[in-house]
């Protein structure tokens, strides 16, 4: 099915099923532990041995001997895979960095070895008697000192509208700060992990994948297998957060370790290893550029970004991507720079672009609220636009931008805040309130889906699509069952497996509008066929109650099937020139109320608001529960998550959950989710945009916006951590 136009009146308008509050339909599985994860799949291949991978010990250079002696001869080993016996390894598509390091290291932590073992203890001591030599090279660490050699990104282009120079120099009222974002660890629950088995020249592996169909891509480009003799299968994902877009090592080595040992083999990565063995987040630094007249209307718009990589032709984590979008402004310039790092691969985390990029863009709007004495709200009221700047610039499919405001701050009550920096108190709290905005990219992606009415009247449901933790098995059993009639009960959603259809999977957000479109068209096809069996005029069938009604016949959908099931299976295109020639986006606003202890400086969340506008809302209940995940994590990114750099051995210190901070639900007692009416035709044919990345864009800025209010003190590095906040607060008790 092409969608080439926007969506008119359809079925899924009816929102009997879809649209209404669906407690996960997994939960049950969930909740009594016979879901899954791949490390857990004792029973899908007999015979499995254990793999436990080394990483590199240095940062950068070259291995100059490996000595195995002692580890072949450790208890229960079965085989050693180094790059000495593994022969040449590709490079997949979206990761630069070979999976395995050897003769030369690309990063800390690279695997160098996976050790197969009878047991997982004996598989580790062995890897503890391997002995590398390593000659190290020099590095660089510090994206501070890498700034000045940085080169111009390819991937989100320099762009300038208008004059903003000269409209800078000329405003009535300007601000041009810096910010800083540190490296952040995506800390999923689930490890990565992979159970590979080989048979002749085709594997298998029981893996925990975000996007099937760039996993198998990757790994045949890295084996050098086509792509159709690996089937990779991720029913079950314990948490991704964009580190599982692709094959990482664990399921790499698997299938390395599987082919030279003969036998099936199981890896988890070990915790210790994720944070320098897989990628992360990239630090950023930005500076931004605000001129406005007096009453708040911008007039020059600035916003430079710094990040660093492995490769100049690596990920960027750019910053300027929500900026052309948020605000008008006749005269913006943007630009985005790479700087050459020897960390780890820098690459995709939670709603990258938008999520760091607002951390600096909305701290710097709070400031020129206060230059302009102006309500941070109504400041970004009054820079409300309908379409992009510039000659280029497109309109947006839909806006509700300025509802999310006005609805999240009547409900939130920021009409309580006082706007007098550090002067509300409750006994040892210093209390304020803070708010940003949100936005995020939300066009679907083509995608694909198949499904079936059974004999017995059931409707089976197979795309490669997988549900992250986020409630894809359940939008998409009521995309399904609205479109066919059937309760959700008679619908059987099966996902996350290369044998059926491919989707975009679970990325950047574009998951939900992405596969529910796919399942659209392929329930349009099987409509027709149900119709065409039975001898219907399609045109002017509806379903409904398990039955087709046309014209004066009312036939149960189960007379359909009497003799055979029937299938249908399509792929949605979006059609590229109908679909670029608008900004998709959902839009939102974030109000945060905290309290900061006069003393220590901790801060503390007590509530936090979100108003979001993201087009169709396909159930409130996943929807919700995904935007109060994306704010625990904006928490976190305010306050605690940083990956500690030591510049001087290039890797990541606190490389493990006990130092690598991350908040949980139970750290804030109260948040509040509001959706804004937003249906949007445009985007796709159920007319849902993606909310979940939403949720975590703006979080964190609100909350230095909060802690601001609360205490006078404007920190411009993430995250705010108490030490500094310590030395400058009021130490006047009582
Ligand atoms: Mo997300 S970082 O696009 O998995």
């Amino acid at each position: 099915m092409d969608f080439h136009s926007p969506a008119g009146t359809n079925p899924i308008d009816q929102e009997q099923v879809v649209g209404q509050a669906t407690v996960r339909i997994d939960g049950p599985l969930k909740t009594t532990g016979q879901a899954r994860y791949a490390y857990e799949r004792h029973d899908v291949v007999a015979n499995q041995a254990y793999g436990y991978i080394l990483g590199a010990a240095i940062p950068t250079g070259r291995i100059t001997g490996i000595d195995l002696t002692d580890a072949r001869e450790a208890p229960g080993v079965v085989a050693i895979v180094t790059h000495e016996n593994v022969g040449k390894l590709g490079i997949g598509v979206f990761i630069n960095t070979p999976p395995l390091g050897g003769p030369r290291i690309d990063h800390y932590h690279q695997a160098v070895a996976i050790v197969v073992a009878e047991s997982f203890e004996q598989a580790r001591a062995a890897a503890a008697l391997i002995k590398i030599d390593y000659e190290r090279d020099a590095g660089q660490f510090d994206l501070a000192a890498g700034k000045d050699t940085a080169r111009l990104s390819d991937q989100q282009p320099a762009s300038q509208v208008g004059d903003f120079e000269g409209a800078f120099a000329s405003a009535d009222v300007t601000l041009d700060q810096t910010y800083t974002t540190p490296d952040q660890s995506h800390a999923m629950m689930e490890p990565h992990a992979t159970i590979a088995t080989w048979e002749g020249d085709r594997v298998t592996l029981w893996t925990s994948q975000q996007v099937i169909a760039w996993a198998t891509r990757d790994l045949a480009t890295i084996l050098g297998i086509p792509e159709e003799n690996i089937r990779a299968s991720s029913p079950y994902i314990g948490g991704g957060f964009g580190v599982k877009v692709t094959v990482m090592s664990d399921a790499v080595m698997a299938a390395l370790a599987a082919r030279e040992a003969g036998r099936p083999v199981r890896v988890a990565l070990q915790r210790p290893l994720i944070a320098n063995n897989t990628t992360h987040r990239g630090a950023t630094i930005q500076r931004v550029r605000l001129g406005a007249t007096q009453d708040g209307k911008l007039t020059a718009i600035g916003h430079e970004g710094w990040a660093g990589n492995l490769t100049w032709d690596g990920f960027c984590e750019s910053v300027t991507i929500p900026t052309p979008s948020l605000y008008a402004g006749a005269n913006r310039m943007t630009a985005m720079r790479l700087a050459r790092l020897d960390l780890p691969e820098a690459s995709s985390m939670r709603a990258p672009g938008e999520t760091t990029g607002l951390m600096g863009l909305e701290i710097a709007m709070d400031e020129l609220a206060e230059k302009l004495g102006m309500d941070p709200v109504e400041l970004r009221i009054a820079n409300d636009m309908d379409a992009e700047p510039g000659e280029d610039g497109l309109p947006f499919s839909t806006r509700h931008f300025v509802e999310c405001l006005r609805t999240g701050a009547e409900r939130f009550g920021w009409s309580q805040r006082n706007a007098t920096p550090g002067t509300v108190r409750e006994d040892n709290w210093l209390i304020g309130m803070g708010m940003a905005s949100a936005i995020r990219g939300a066009a679907g992606r083509d995608s694909a889906a198949r499904v079936r009415l059974e004999r017995n009247g059931t409707l089976t449901v197979e795309t490669d699509m997988t549900d992250i933790g986020t409630g894809s098995y359940t939008i998409i059993a009521q995309t399904a069952a609205e479109m066919m009639g059937l309760p959700l009960g008679r619908v059987d959603v099966r996902l996350g497996d290369s044998d059926f259809p491919a989707t975009y999977g679970s990325i950047g957000q574009r998951g939900a509008t992405s596969s529910t479109a796919a399942v659209f068209a392929a329930c349009t096809k099987l409509r027709e066929r149900i119709a065409q069996r039975l001898g219907l005029d399609s045109a002017d069938a509806t379903f409904s109650n398990g039955e087709i009604l046309s014209g004066d016949s009312r036939v149960p959908l189960t007379e359909a099937v009497s003799d055979g099931a029937i299938e249908a299976e399509d792929k949605l295109v979006f059609e590229q020139d109908f679909y670029t020639s608008m900004s998709m986006q959902s839009f939102g606003a974030h109000f945060v109320e905290v309290a900061v202890d006069i003393d220590t400086g901790e801060t503390r969340v007590r509530r936090m608001v979100a108003a979001c506008a993201a087009g169709r809302i396909l159930n409130p209940i996943t929807a919700r529960s995904q935007v109060i995940g994306a704010m625990t994590m904006g928490v976190g990114a305010a306050l605690t998550e940083e990956l500690a750099v030591d510049k001087r051995h290039g890797f990541f210190v606190n490389h493990d959950l006990a130092s690598y901070e991350v908040p949980v639900h139970a750290d804030i007692p109260h948040q509040e989710v509001i959706f804004v009416d937003d249906v949007d035709p445009a985007v796709s044919p159920t007319k849902a945009k993606g909310i979940g990345e939403l949720g975590l864009t703006g979080v964190a800025p609100a909350i230095a916006n909060a802690i601001y209010n609360a205490t006078g003190i404007r920190v411009r590095d993430y995250p705010i951590t108490l030490d500094k906040l310590i030395d400058r607060l009021p130490r006047n008790p009582g």
